[in-house]
């Protein structure tokens, strides 16, 4: 690996669930099913290659146009995944945060996300951090109103920084789009400046350790230059 390369912060867009359920004649719920076991195999993944963080793209300010038959069974996939899955998960020694205005989810959902956060918060083997309801231009704007309301007129990129959801966390080193869309839909724009980006064919219901290993190899093969030689 070249000495830029350590994979310290991976994150994905976990993308293609619809599409995958299709495939399979089923309804698009069905898919965004299949998608929590990839997720926990991500998870497990990620905890043997030693990965700290691990942002993962759950639901866009955007993903509120689709019909409410659909994003209300999203919420509901949420809930179980919170009710069913967290807490294996968080015994493996992971922490958990959130990206994103999690006061409009549903109220079960909100107060679970902020347990969870607060019950994990000593953990340290890997970060889980969440978006959802989540948008960069959102968060952008955010960050300037949190600054303007304390009476700043001008700011450092430092200053900007602290006030994103990724506020203390590293910038991510890798984006990962499964489904092989090419493009970002409004996540991390401010923090992939200098992110490495990889887009697998795979539909997420699919994606495994595999395909995390193979991602870890074409990137460990990037020459990072951060604007250097
Ligand atoms: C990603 O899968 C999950 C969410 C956006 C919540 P999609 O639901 O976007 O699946 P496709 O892209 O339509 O196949
Ligand atoms: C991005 O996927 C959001 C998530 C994966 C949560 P979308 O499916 O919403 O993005 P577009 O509509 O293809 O750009
Ligand atoms: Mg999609």
């Amino acid at each position: 690996m070249n000495k830029n390369n350590k994979l310290e912060h991976l994150a994905i867009i976990m993308d293609g669930n619809g599409r995958w359920a299709i495939k399979r004649k089923k309804p698009r719920l069905f898919g965004h099913k299949a998608g929590i076991e990839s997720l926990k195999r991500t998870i497990d993944a990620c905890l043997d290659f030693n990965i700290k963080y691990l942002t993962i793209f759950a639901f866009s300010t955007e993903n509120w146009s689709r019909p409410q038959e659909e994003v209300n069974g999203i919420m509901n996939i949420a809930n179980q995944f919170c009710d069913n899955d967290l807490q294996t998960i968080i015994n493996k020694g992971v922490k958990v945060l959130t990206m994103g205005d999690i006061s409009r989810l549903p109220d079960k959902l909100e107060q679970t996300l902020y347990k969870v956060v607060d019950k994990t918060k000593n953990n340290s083997k890997l970060v889980l951090n969440i978006a959802i309801n989540y948008g960069a231009r959102a968060e952008i704007i955010r960050a300037v109103n949190n600054l303007l309301s304390s009476g700043i007129k001008e700011c450092t990129e430092k200053e900007f920084e602290s006030q994103l959801y990724t506020s203390g966390l590293p910038d991510p080193d890798l984006i990962i789009r499964a489904s092989g869309e090419n493009r970002l839909s409004n996540f991390m724009l401010y923090q992939c400046a200098y992110s490495e980006f990889y887009f697998p064919k795979v539909h997420w219901p699919d994606f495994n350790k595999k395909v995390i290993q193979k991602a870890i190899k074409v990137y460990s093969k990037r020459h990072r230059r951060f604007g250097g030689l």
